[in-house]
């Protein structure tokens, strides 16, 4: 019997939410969950999309009403779930039937399992899935990886949920084995940041200027109207300007700041750093949330520093403009720090990575959406200068035009006694890229003196040493 186009595995939120947008594109969809009842109850409230919902009880009945070569999405919680679910549907497939991981899976997994299933005649896809429920449900961004000739059997699938930017569907096969899951990876990192800069703004006027949620919020959503356009600073000023509806307050202000993190962001600067580059604004980003966590050494930490000089002069002299301006440049680092990393990974892997794809198919339906990312596309698309999205001739302009803000917060932050990481980690690189001459000439010498590493001489010539006998 084969009466579904595709299977999927894993009927939770984000499984559910996948299963009722490729229903209601018109695709056959045969659903499994390992704790059954999910399954009833899921088609159930499915409304009149069950129809093309096949309710299957066990693994095997799944496979059963699949034509071959079948394709099977997993979506369920990434890790040792995947391998096990994986493990329960290899026995019963055939030569070129195909798993789709939707999960969001370490790319390093992806390209273990990939290699597996492919000596085993299988293929496996890993593509990340970007949009939190609501994408999942009406369309969200598809980053994809694996063989692109097992994509094109599942493309019109995945081009019908995706979110549409101007008709151009937000999915794309980007390279072979973990390269759509290092992309939706490092969506998310550079989502840490965006949200930690978003933050970042929020806490100066809070705690700098004294200013109201609702202000903030306000201020927010007139931004969103301008180059900062986007989803999640449109979220941001819905947030605050919601009251808690129990106390009146609003609602950020009975929220505990303490924050978790479930893994991509950190995965981010992991890899980052194992390519030797720093993704130091994602890092930033990742370390203020470990530091959010740790609740009660701030506590304490007030209790001992509280009493330092502050500026008196409070955020006056910072104007609004000047946040929106040190955002613009804060972000368009962060993203740079993104692409970046890509562009390392795309090399040591051998991904041939389509950074202008990759930023086209973010410009809609996933969380980082913004104004900014079809400028972002435009600038890969004619290539960028030393593979630098900051060399970009628009955004160079961009960057000359807003850095100087930037600077003012970041100083202004400092003076303040507020903590600004990400914006500071941003205007750092930046700096840092505008300086031909750093000081890691002391570092070189540091290290030949202790430990003879040598150095390259500016006149020329590597494996010099220096005159360091004798020296006391
Ligand atoms: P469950 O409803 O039976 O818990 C998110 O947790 C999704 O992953 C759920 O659909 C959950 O199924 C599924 N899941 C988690 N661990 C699993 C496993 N080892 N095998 C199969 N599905 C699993």
């Amino acid at each position: 019997m084969s009466n579904a186009r595709i299977g999927l595995v894993g009927l939770a939120v984000m499984g559910a939410n996948l299963a009722l947008n490729i229903a209601e594109k018109g695709f056959p969809v045969a659903v499994y969950n390992r704790t059954t009842t999910r399954i009833n109850d899921f088609v159930a409230q499915a409304g009149n999309l069950a129809k093309n919902l096949v309710p299957c009880e066990t693994p095997a009945a799944l496979v059963a009403s699949l034509p071959r070569p079948r394709a099977i999405i997993i979506m369920v919680k990434a890790g040792a779930a995947v391998d096990a679910v994986i493990k329960q549907l290899e026995p019963m497939l055939d030569p070129g039937d195909m798993i789709i991981d939707a999960g969001n899976a370490n790319f390093h997994d992806t390209r273990r399992r990939e290699a597996v299933l492919r000596k085993a005649g299988l293929s496996f896809l890993g593509m990340g899935v970007s949009g939190g429920e609501e994408g999942a449900r009406h369309g969200p961004s598809i980053m994809v990886g694996g063989l692109s000739e097992s994509y094109d059997e599942i493309r019109d699938i995945v081009e019908a949920i995706a979110a549409k930017y101007q008709g151009d569907p937000c999915a794309a096969h980007l390279g072979p084995d973990g390269a759509g899951h290092f992309v939706k990876t490092v969506h998310n990192g550079i989502e840490y940041a965006d949200m930690q800069m978003i933050a970042e703004v929020y806490g100066i006027l809070r705690d700098g200027s004294g200013r109201e949620a609702a202000a903030i919020g306000a201020l927010f959503r007139r931004w969103n109207k301008g180059p900062l356009k986007s989803y999640l600073v449109e979220i941001s000023a819905k947030v605050l300007t919601t009251p808690d509806p129990e106390t009146g307050k609003p609602i950020v202000d009975v929220i505990v700041d303490r924050a978790g993190q479930k893994g991509t962001g950190r995965w981010t600067v992991i890899e980052a750093l194992g390519l030797g580059q720093s993704a130091s604004t994602i890092e930033a980003a990742v370390g203020a949330r470990s530091w959010s966590a740790a609740k009660d050494m701030r506590l304490a930490g007030q209790a001992v520093f509280s009493d330092l000089e502050k500026d008196e002069d409070g955020t006056s002299g910072l104007s609004d403009e000047d946040l929106e301006n040190a955002l613009l440049a804060a972000k368009t680092i962060a993203y740079a720090q993104g692409f970046s990393l890509l562009n390392a990974a795309s090399e040591e892997f051998d991904w041939s990575l389509d950074m202008g794809r990759v930023a086209e198919i973010w410009r809609e339906g996933c969380i980082i959406r913004s104004a900014m990312l079809d400028d972002m596309a435009a600038a890969a698309r004619t290539g960028l200068p030393h593979g630098q999205l900051i060399f970009a001739p628009e955004f160079a302009a961009k960057l000359v035009a807003t850095s100087g803000a930037l600077r003012r917060v970041v100083a202004h932050a400092a003076l303040l006694g507020l903590p600004a990481p990400a914006f500071s980690a941003a205007l750092a690189y930046f700096d840092t890229m505008r300086r031909g001459r750093g000081s890691t000439d002391l570092i070189q010498a540091q290290r030949d003196f202790f430990g003879a590493h040598g150095f390259e001489r500016t006149d020329g010539g590597a494996d010099h040493h220096g005159p360091w006998a004798g020296t006391d």
